[in-house]
């Protein structure tokens, strides 16, 4: 069970955010066409290539916009509805623009009760980000709670970008923030 909203619908309390004029990422001729083609080749269906084409959009772009969303499905003949099905499950993908570091702070129930309310709470003060879900007005930050991060053992584990921070208390917070580069 999770502190507050769990993992919020990426998006709530976020201003429309649109992607226009839509400037496709996988360009005939471009190496990204090239990587997903290459992608493609190696499953029976070229639906089953959908996670990685989502990676590949976000990766280029820092977020997936529903006009992304278009271009993936026309790429891999499936709906744009299917591929939206996919993009809101996974919190790992970005339906807006986010900060420069994605914060994602465990607070199932094992790592709630070893504080992890508080660690969110610091991440949200020290990172002047104003509730979950919002990037702080310098641009450079994004905290959100997710379920288990599969580190129960190190409570609370803290998601950062790519990184896996462990056993993070409120104290560490700020040198946690510190160390991050820009
Ligand atoms: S419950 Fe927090 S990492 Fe598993």
């Amino acid at each position: 069970m999770s502190h507050g909203p769990s993992a919020p619908a990426q998006g709530a309390g976020h201003a429309a955010h649109h992607d226009t004029p839509y400037v496709p990422v996988f360009t005939p001729g471009s190496a990204r066409a090239a990587e997903l083609a290459a992608l493609i080749r190696r499953y029976p269906e070229k639906r089953a290539a959908l996670l990685p084409a989502l990676w590949m959009v976000q990766q280029d772009r820092g977020w997936i916009s529903e006009a992304a969303m278009l271009e993936i499905a026309e790429q891999l003949g499936c709906t744009a509805a299917y591929v939206k099905g996919v993009v809101t499950f996974y919190t790992m993908y970005h339906q807006h623009p986010v900060g420069q570091h994605f914060i994602q702070v465990c607070t199932t129930s094992p790592c709630l009760c070893a504080g992890a309310d508080k660690v969110v709470e610091a991440f949200l003060e020290h990172t002047g980000c104003k509730e979950l879900g919002l990037t702080s007005p310098d641009g450079k930050y994004t905290v959100i709670e997710v379920e288990c991060l599969g580190a129960c053992g190190f409570a609370t584990p803290v998601q950062i970008n790519e990184d896996y921070v462990e056993n993070v208390t409120p104290e560490k917070v700020p040198a946690i923030l510190a160390g991050l580069k820009d």
